[in-house]
């Protein structure tokens, strides 16, 4: 099984949906599908009944998004660096030519609100600043509550929030954060195969965008949550997982995807008790590594829901990852720099407490033989 940090395990049910016969994607069947998706698709983004904010999903991975994002806001932009797909976002942005400032954060630490407060009274007002939410690379969930406080003062800086593995492994709440812009690939905690990303933008965001010269037209989030609110795809959209989002999206909103005795749940409080699940997950995978004096990367209180980052210590992360593999299960060694220094588990997506108890088991006995 992968547990991986994504892309992760994919259901038996998600997977037949890549097999329907194709439809045109011009066609009223094609309209259902969109029209499917897009209850889910608010609740997966925390949007309420009455929120103006846009959702839409796009044909690319997740970094042709960061790319998009940037492409509706002014030339000012703040990222704040805490790991590797963060450092991703500002590359992106200087590509773009954009006038960057990194707002540097060690790694395995989120930002610090006092200091981003400080950082965006200082000088002109910054068009938009990016943030990861969870770094996939380090196993840091960054709280957002402080994030959107810290921006209050700074009314004309829009958020731009990657939450590539947080969707549908914890809560985004895209309106009460006070973001602007959200983007994510969906084979995270959403348990898809990758090709498609998901996208919300804020009335300000659009505002924003269409009123900048926007250079790009396949990126345009514009166009492509316009084409989303009326049910339409800009070009040719990646059809299988058009259905496969859809059932993914209903099967998560109607408790599906729960623990038995929680299927009874729906709507938000299926999404709720989903977060819940994978907040279980990461506490029952900390406990393990403490058991066996492993450190986490991240301090406890940031530790991601989604995916679980540790310090190897004597262990050796090659074998530890191969001697897993041996058993059909696999794991993740760090990323980038941290590649042999760090180990890590995603426990996203639609596996299950039963199954991470099965490959903590496992893990135990393949430490054993290596200590
Ligand atoms: C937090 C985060 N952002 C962005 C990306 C890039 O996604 P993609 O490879 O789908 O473009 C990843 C991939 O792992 C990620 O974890």
């Amino acid at each position: 099984m992968l547990w991986i940090p994504g892309p992760t395990e994919v259901r038996d049910e998600i997977l037949a949906e890549l097999q329907r016969p194709m439809i045109g994607h011009r066609s009223a069947e094609m309209k259902a599908v969109i029209e499917r998706i897009d209850p889910g698709l608010r609740l997966a983004f925390g949007l309420g009944k009455d929120s103006t904010s846009m959702a839409g999903v796009g044909t690319h991975s997740a970094t042709a998004m960061m790319e998009g994002s940037l492409t509706g806001v002014g030339p000012r932009v703040l990222c704040i660096v805490a790991g590797a797909f963060s450092k991703r976002w500002a590359e992106v942005a200087r590509t773009l030519g954009k006038e960057v400032t990194v707002l540097e954060v060690p790694w395995g630490q989120a930002v610090d609100p006092d200091q981003l407060r400080d950082t965006l009274g200082n000088g002109a007002p910054f068009d938009a600043v990016t943030l990861v939410v969870n770094e996939t690379s380090t196993g840091v969930l960054t709280p957002l509550g402080p994030v959107a406080e810290a921006l209050k003062d700074s009314p004309r800086t829009l958020l731009l929030v990657d939450v590539v593995s947080a969707i549908a492994g914890s809560p985004i709440d895209f309106d009460e954060h006070r973001i602007d812009f959200a983007l994510a690939g969906v084979n995270k905690a959403l348990a898809l195969p990758p090709g498609i990303t998901v996208l919300c933008a804020s009335e300000r965001y659009l505002a924003a965008a269409r009123g900048n010269e926007r250079r790009t037209w396949y990126l345009d989030p514009v166009r492509t949550l316009e084409g989303h609110r009326d049910r339409k795809t800009p070009a040719t959209p990646n059809v299988p997982l058009y259905f496969a989002l859809a059932r993914q999206l209903e099967d998560i909103s109607a408790g599906r995807t729960l623990p038995e005795d929680e299927r009874h749940k729906s709507g938000a409080a299926a999404w709720q008790a989903r977060f819940e699940k994978h907040g279980r997950m990461r506490e029952r995978t900390l406990s393990w590594a403490g058991d066996h004096g492993l450190a986490p990367y991240p301090e406890h209180r940031l530790s991601s829901p989604t995916v679980s980052c540790f310090r190897a210590g004597d262990l050796d992360v090659a074998r530890l990852v191969e001697g897993l593999a041996q058993h059909g299960e696999r794991i993740g060694t760090g990323y980038g720099d941290l590649k042999w220094e760090t180990f890590r588990i995603g426990h996203m997506g639609d596996h299950t407490e039963e199954g991470l108890a099965r490959l903590l088991t496992l893990a135990d006995e393949v430490i054993a033989d290596l200590r």
